[in-house]
């Protein structure tokens, strides 16, 4: 282990970088979008039963494989196997980690820029350069290259500053925005016509669905994507926390905030739907489902926000900057995977390492800007139902077969003296063992 390789300096500072991480588009858009296509509070219950009961505990291995390694997660991964085949396996298992992220930060990039696009719409309006405020969001292809080109600009710049002048110091001043800009959006729109609706499809379950295998799939997925799992994110993320802290309760913190502000954001999205349809917009589609996915945040919101004058201009600006700044709180995290692999496996200095390989996923994302229509999709699948669970899987089969019982459990202690009277001690070796793989494949067989 280099004593140069940085690490966050502070408990705070891995609460904010990994909860920056987790907390990501796929919380305020993904899970609100989901959950008003899904039976509302049905979809919220299923995702809270399985955010903890299988994301989590999946998390807390990822987490002390990248502790007790105190490297990338290839390095991680072989310092556990003892035999050569187990070496390759971890090879396979980490480096699979490491495009699954750089995949999914190629697509992320795209909509993130879409997002900083549209915060400065807003900006473009004011100053009267009314043609410019409509290219920012209009379909253009120029357009879409030079957000993506900007949002990867910002990434690579805060993953060049290193772990702790970079990811943690930026998490630490994001995240709090973030949260404060959420917690006045909910507050302004809950207060409008038409919002007690929404938080009566929100909050009202339709228990009749709650065992739908489709939803479970589709809840078990939105889980394991916003805790970043299967990525290499949370083993690199673990490997730079003290072996003083007490990780089981730090994944745990992190879990929780994760939850919450998908739930924060369900109580955004969901009533502003319906302010809208108080304002005559349309917000079912032909079949008499919710819309859903971009067009509720591409469509119905902007026409929210225009139709709410001079105070929806500020609104809109809001919420747009929170999205962006909660992509760029989990893009850093995507591109920190493969830039620890090349600093340390292959000696190359972090700095130089950060902007080649930023340079290289954005190629794959104006590859897939110049092919939108189905690549986008396409790519999103690949990484997000293919790779992600996978991973995972294997990551819990790493840490409940191939890794020694004595190590795990020791470094499960570390930081945490009482941790032996508790139930994770109890529970967490063989349901990590058993259970998490077999629950994993299942739900990843029936997707298929
Ligand atoms: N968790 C992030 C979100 O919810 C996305 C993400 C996936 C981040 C994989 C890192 C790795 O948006």
């Amino acid at each position: 282990m280099s004593v140069s390789r940085g690490g966050f300096s502070s408990r705070i500072g891995f609460i904010m970088a990994a909860a920056g991480s987790a907390v990501g588009l796929g919380n305020i858009w993904g899970f609100p979008t989901q959950t008003a296509g899904n039976g509302g509070a049905a979809f919220v219950l299923v995702y809270l039963v399985l955010a903890f009961c299988l994301a989590y505990p999946a998390f807390m291995a990822e987490l002390l494989i990248g502790r007790y390694g105190q490297a990338n997660a290839v390095t991680s991964l072989q310092k556990m196997s003892k035999r050569p085949w187990q070496k390759h396996f971890a090879f396979v298992v980490g480096f699979g980690g490491i495009i699954c992220a750089s995949l999914i930060l190629s697509f992320y990039g795209i909509i993130a820029g879409w997002m900083m696009s549209y915060a400065v719409e807003p900006v473009f309006t004011v100053v009267g350069l009314t043609s410019i405020a409509e290219w920012v969001i209009s379909q253009d292809l120029v357009r879409n290259l030079l957000f993506t080109v900007l949002f990867m600009f910002m990434t690579v710049y805060i993953i060049r500053r290193g772990v702790e002048q970079g990811i943690e110091k930026w998490s630490k001043r994001l995240m709090p925005m973030m949260l404060g800009l959420l917690v006045l959006l909910i507050i302004y729109v809950v207060n409008q016509e038409g919002a007690s609706e929404g938080l009566q499809a929100y909050l009202n379950p339709d228990i009749s669905r709650v065992l739908e295998p489709d939803l479970l799939v589709s809840a078990l997925g939105q889980a394991f994507f916003s805790l970043s799992l299967g990525t290499s994110v949370m083993v690199i993320y673990g490997s730079y926390i003290s072996k003083k802290e007490n990780l089981v309760t730090l994944g745990a913190q992190v879990t929780l905030i994760d939850v919450s502000i998908a739930f924060l954001a369900g109580l955004l999205i969901i009533p502003a739907m319906y302010v809208a349809q108080a304002q005559g917009v349309a917000i079912f589609a032909e079949d008499g489902s919710l819309i859903s996915g971009s067009s509720l945040v591409f469509t119905v919101l902007p026409t929210l926000f225009d139709s709410m004058g001079s105070m929806g201009l500020f609104i809109g600006f809001a919420f747009f900057v929170l999205m962006s700044i909660a992509a760029l709180t989990s893009s850093i995290s995507m591109l920190e995977g493969p830039v620890s692999y090349a600093v340390e496996r292959h000696n190359i200095a972090r700095e130089k390492a950060t902007t080649l390989i930023g340079v290289l996923i954005l190629l794959i994302s104006i590859v897939i800007v110049f092919n939108i229509s189905f690549m986008l999709d396409m790519v999103a699948m690949i990484a997000t139902q293919y790779g992600q669970p996978i991973i995972a899987m294997l990551c819990c089969v790493f840490v409940g077969w191939i890794w020694q019982r004595n190590e795990l459990l020791n470094e499960i202690k570390l930081g945490n003296e009482t941790v032996e009277n508790g139930l994770f001690w109890k529970v967490w070796p063989w349901y990590t063992k058993f259970v998490c793989p077999i629950a994993i494949a299942m739900v990843f067989i029936h997707s298929l």
